[in-house]
């Protein structure tokens, strides 16, 4: 059977090359050698409030997205998570047989409840839905970015835990992280991840940003304040700034140190510039054509949740099965 691949995105906010980078970008290069399954989680993103015309835009402008960054809809699924009830039903499922205490230790649930006057229970309950995406398709390997380890660690000790209390039933799930591109810092501020969340211009480059307000957010990047590019002192700035290009370009270690030793960071930057835009027009301009045809990104979100249905079904009937769950016999 061939390995299958599951991963998702939040419709929230504006997507940036650290998902480009960390995640959308990876899932191209690789969704040929899996059966692909690519989920944009709607009911994740409402475990903080979303504007609901803006969480309906942003769900169209996340699909459109991952086809213009190059997502073959003629093999890989692109899944609105909502549009298959199951992931929600196996979330509850799951949740049952999750200790609190796990969840406590979350990081993220730690950080993001920490940011808000009143925490919803949705927020808490935010990894055991992410398990229950992966679970529900006994995906094998799920490419993230690094900030999704512990959420991964976490649907792996449920599958476990399931597994121990009721028999074998889920697939351990794989970590697969890109080589470069895993954490892609602020512009802003590179000790702080780059974020969907964190406003302010100066931050992110955003995957639809025009090519003007790339090159401003790049060349106002904090660096440090060595004369030139230094491989063995220099700070996190112009790591990141270099991670970004090597990502980009997918060059060696030691391409990237024989080109850019000694560099001055003006023109660090503007290479770093032009390589973000060399790479984003191609995307943005694919992306005008998608939502110009709104009839043909609806087909493929539709498209993509009746292909993974059945599977997803026959995964909850067998867990409630397992459970002792009331299921018709005849
Ligand atoms: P989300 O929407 O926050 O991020 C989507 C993907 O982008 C990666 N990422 C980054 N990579 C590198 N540098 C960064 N600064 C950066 N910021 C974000 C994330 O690691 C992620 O891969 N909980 C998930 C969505 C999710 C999911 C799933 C993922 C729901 N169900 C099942 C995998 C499998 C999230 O909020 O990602």
């Amino acid at each position: 059977m061939t390995p299958r691949v599951l991963s998702g995105i939040q419709p929230s906010g504006n997507l940036h090359i650290g998902n480009y980078l960390g995640a959308l970008g990876n899932w191209v290069k690789m969704q040929h050698d899996y059966e692909s399954i690519f989920c944009i989680v709607d009911l994740h993103a409402i475990t903080v409030y979303q504007k609901p015309e803006e969480l309906r835009a942003k769900v169209r402008e996340i699909a459109a997205l991952f086809l213009a960054a190059g997502i073959d809809p003629q093999h890989s699924r692109i899944v609105v998570q909502s549009t298959v009830a199951a992931h929600s039903e196996l979330a509850w499922l799951l949740t049952c047989v999750t200790p609190m205490g796990w969840l406590e230790r979350m990081t993220q649930f730690k950080a993001k409840a920490a940011a808000q006057e009143s925490v919803g229970d949705g927020l808490f309950q935010y990894p055991v839905l992410m398990a229950a995406d992966i679970l529900l398709y006994q995906a094998n390997i799920v490419p993230v970015g690094e900030d999704q380890m512990q959420h991964l660690e976490l649907a792996r000790d449920i599958a476990q835990r399931f597994n121990s209390l009721y028999g074998e039933t889920f697939t351990m799930p794989a970590t697969r992280l890109p080589l470069v591109g895993a954490r892609v810092m602020g512009l802003d501020d590179p000790t702080a991840k780059m974020s969907k969340s964190a406003t302010g211009s100066g931050h992110a480059v955003a995957l639809l940003d025009p090519p003007a307000t790339i090159k401003k957010t790049i060349m106002r990047a904090t660096t440090d304040s060595n004369p030139g590019v230094d491989f063995e002192t220099m700070g996190p700035g112009v790591q990141n700034l270099l991670n970004i290009f090597q990502a980009f370009s997918d060059w060696t270690n030691d391409q990237m140190k024989a080109h850019f030793t000694g560099m001055r960071y003006g023109d660090l930057k503007k290479q770093v510039t032009e390589m973000t835009i060399s790479k984003l027009e191609p995307i943005q301009k694919r992306y005008a054509e998608i939502v110009a045809d709104p009839g043909y990104l609806e087909g493929i979100i539709r498209a993509g949740a009746d292909a993974v249905r059945p599977t997803a079904d026959a995964t909850v009937r067998l867990v409630k099965e397992r459970m002792g769950i009331y299921t018709e016999t005849a």
